[in-house]
């Protein structure tokens, strides 16, 4: 597989065209970036391990079902996947209130939610990524219908039930993580981009310590230790 020219950087990876215009080179980058990007940063290591981390996440969500864009890796950090169009919205699944949850409705910190909570924000980093009802995806066209937003959001619900049981095996709580989808050129919806601590929250089962990005959100430190501690949990038999 030939990699071609650079068609996108993103504030994560950079994808490449190839010599089959049906797939692209998926190259997961050290930078790391919080608050739509006003906070920067870079973790020399911290791209492997998000290729790794996200590659194992996807071959297990296609065990179970789930149709990925995920094609094989090709180096420590790059993957060849199929191209999509992506569905500007980012469906974020939540087990226990943090983060903007807690802000926007004064949920305490660290409370178990009664049921799955599936939100949508809109994929726009100049108006920060607003959350948005199933009213407003539609409105914006950002989904062609309500059975591919219901789809989506039962594809965020699922990806939940599949990973929230597997992390706790490894004493790790899903707090809650962000996927995103993509229509291939028949239609259908695959998850694409990545499942790695960039885009969800782990904390650990019996001290509450983070291993994901806020880590860095947060000034805490030690960011690929703990990228590197989740690695070693997922790869646990
Ligand atoms: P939030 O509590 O800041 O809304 O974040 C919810 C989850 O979504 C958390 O696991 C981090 C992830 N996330 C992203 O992957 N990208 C983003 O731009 C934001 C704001 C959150």
């Amino acid at each position: 597989m030939q990699k071609k020219e650079l068609l996108y950087e993103g504030k994560g990876k950079k994808l490449y065209a190839t010599d089959d215009k049906e797939l692209l080179i998926s190259e997961f980058k050290d930078d790391l970036t919080a608050f739509n990007a006003q906070k920067k940063g870079n973790e020399k290591g911290k791209g492997e391990l998000n290729c790794k981390i996200s590659t194992q996440l996807f071959e297990i969500l296609t065990k179970e079902g789930i149709k990925t864009h995920l094609i094989k890796t090709l180096d420590e950090n790059s993957q060849l996947i199929k191209k999509v169009s992506i569905i500007p919205i980012e469906v974020v699944v939540r087990n226990i209130a943090t983060g903007s949850l807690t802000k926007r409705l004064g949920i305490k910190e660290g409370t178990v939610l009664p049921f799955t909570l599936a939100e949508f924000y809109y994929k726009d980093d100049a108006l920060g990524d607003p959350l948005i009802n199933d009213e407003h995806c539609l409105i914006l066209n950002a989904v062609k219908n309500r059975a591919d937003l219901q789809k989506i959001r039962e594809l965020g619900v699922k990806i939940n039930d599949i990973l929230k049981p597997f992390f706790a095996k490894r004493d790790l709580k899903l707090v809650d993580f962000k996927v995103e989808f993509g229509l291939d050129k028949d239609g259908n919806i695959l998850l694409a981009d990545e499942i790695s601590p960039d885009s969800c929250r782990f904390w650990d089962a019996k001290t509450n310590e983070k291993l994901d990005k806020d880590r860095f959100r947060q000034g805490i430190g030690e960011v690929k230790v703990a990228y590197e501690e989740v690695l070693k949990r997922i790869l646990k038999a």
